[in-house]
């Protein structure tokens, strides 16, 4: 049997990891600012992350959501914690889109109503709902494609109050920091004027930190810097550090009912131990003062490099916009260079490092990636 073969791949096999380094089959070491697409947080293969699921996985991996899982309990008290978000209630589940999924249904459970307010150049995933709130037509199929969802620029509050004012507007989704557009920062009074808006119209407003969050911001959930406190948030990737899980994060608002929602796999005892790890370490190893500091270094450094036409973002997620693409700096970044880097569209570099990066490692991909575009 062959692969459904739907990625186009680089010629690379990486077989091993450890903190933001990779190895491929050749024993070639690679400096990782991709983090495998924004999923390692903590880095590859800490000594805790691996103790923890394998002390587990010996015990007992799984079982089903049917009895008493105490792990579920523990994890959602230290997400509460660290978050700032003891007040809402957790619902596991296995991936991004999922999580979206699921926010979106529990919304329209919720207020009776079926349209979506997404924005120009969003990703929220793959699977029916996800994917018809994602702006991207070349991925929706025409069995997802059922008119719930209105695309609006972001930052046009007007817009956005336009269409609510319709009467059937569910929720507004929108990513902490756009990732897969590019890295765009919605602003601070934008996601507050939104918070403003849903508060008072009983629409729901959905944060997707799938990507920008778990401290990959520099602050739990990048929303956090617009001190705002969304209905609903969805956040995977580094939550797991490479497990599958994904999580919803629902306010009080919401009044569970048995049976709306379900899954086999979600919150497993697999997947809870790699949770409870990742936020462990985060603590322990004071994770968002290291983002805050590497972030912040990388952001200043890349500004001084001549070229550029824009670098964004906050923390450990970074964008390096060109005039023109940049796949031949990619490329030769890997195969030259061995540093691991990620792309939005075609003239954008994405840095989305585990958020150990240490400033030396920073340090050595300013130097390699200074010399690449010397040429
Ligand atoms: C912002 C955002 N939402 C949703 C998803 C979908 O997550 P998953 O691939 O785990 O389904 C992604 C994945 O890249 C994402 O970046």
């Amino acid at each position: 049997m062959n692969l459904y073969d739907v990625y186009p791949l680089f010629d690379v096999n990486i077989v091993k990891g450890e903190g933001c380094k990779v190895w491929d089959e050749n024993g070639n070491e690679y400096l990782d600012l991709y983090g495998g697409h924004a999923v390692i947080s903590i880095g590859h293969a800490h000594p805790k992350y691996v103790e923890m699921i394998s002390n587990q996985v010996a015990t007992l991996g799984f079982y089903s959501n049917s009895v008493i899982n105490t792990l579920q309990q523990r994890v959602a008290c230290k997400l509460g914690k660290i978050s700032g978000y003891e007040d809402y209630n957790l619902f596991f589940i296995n991936s991004g889109a999922e999580a979206n999924e699921n926010a979106l249904k529990l919304s329209s459970f919720k207020n009776g109503k079926n349209r979506v307010i997404a924005f120009k150049k969003a990703f929220h995933g793959r699977t029916s709902l996800a994917v018809e709130v994602t702006d991207n037509p070349k991925i929706v199929a025409p069995i997802n494609s059922n008119g719930h969802t209105t695309f609006v620029a972001m930052g046009d509050i007007d817009a956005v109050r336009a269409e609510i004012e319709k009467g059937d507007v569910t929720a507004v989704i929108i990513e902490g920091i756009q990732g897969v557009g590019g890295v765009q920062i919605p602003s601070a009074t934008f996601l507050q004027q939104l918070q403003q808006l849903c508060n008072e119209t009983d629409t729901t407003l959905i944060l997707d930190e799938i990507q920008s969050g778990c401290g990959r911001s520099g602050k739990f959930f990048a929303h956090q810097w617009a001190g705002i406190k969304p209905d609903i948030i969805t956040q995977a990737k580094g939550i797991g550090n490479g497990f599958p899980v994904g999580v919803v994060l629902i306010s009080p608002k919401f009044q569970a009912v048995y049976g709306e929602l379900g899954t086999t796999f979600g919150g497993n005892h697999l997947a809870c131990a790699a949770v409870e790890a990742v936020l462990d370490v985060m603590e322990n190893e004071n994770l968002l003062d290291n983002v805050n500091k590497v972030g912040d270094w990388l952001l200043a450094e890349l500004k001084k490099i001549d070229g550029i036409k824009e670098v964004r973002g906050q923390g450990l997620m970074i964008g390096i916009e060109f005039d023109e693409p940049v796949k031949d700096i990619r490329r030769r970044l890997l195969f030259e260079e061995r540093v691991f880097t990620g792309v939005s569209g075609m003239n954008t570099i994405r840095l989305l490092p585990p958020l150990t990066l240490t400033m030396e490692q920073a340090r050595l991909f300013i130097d390699k990636f200074r010399k690449v575009l010397k040429g």
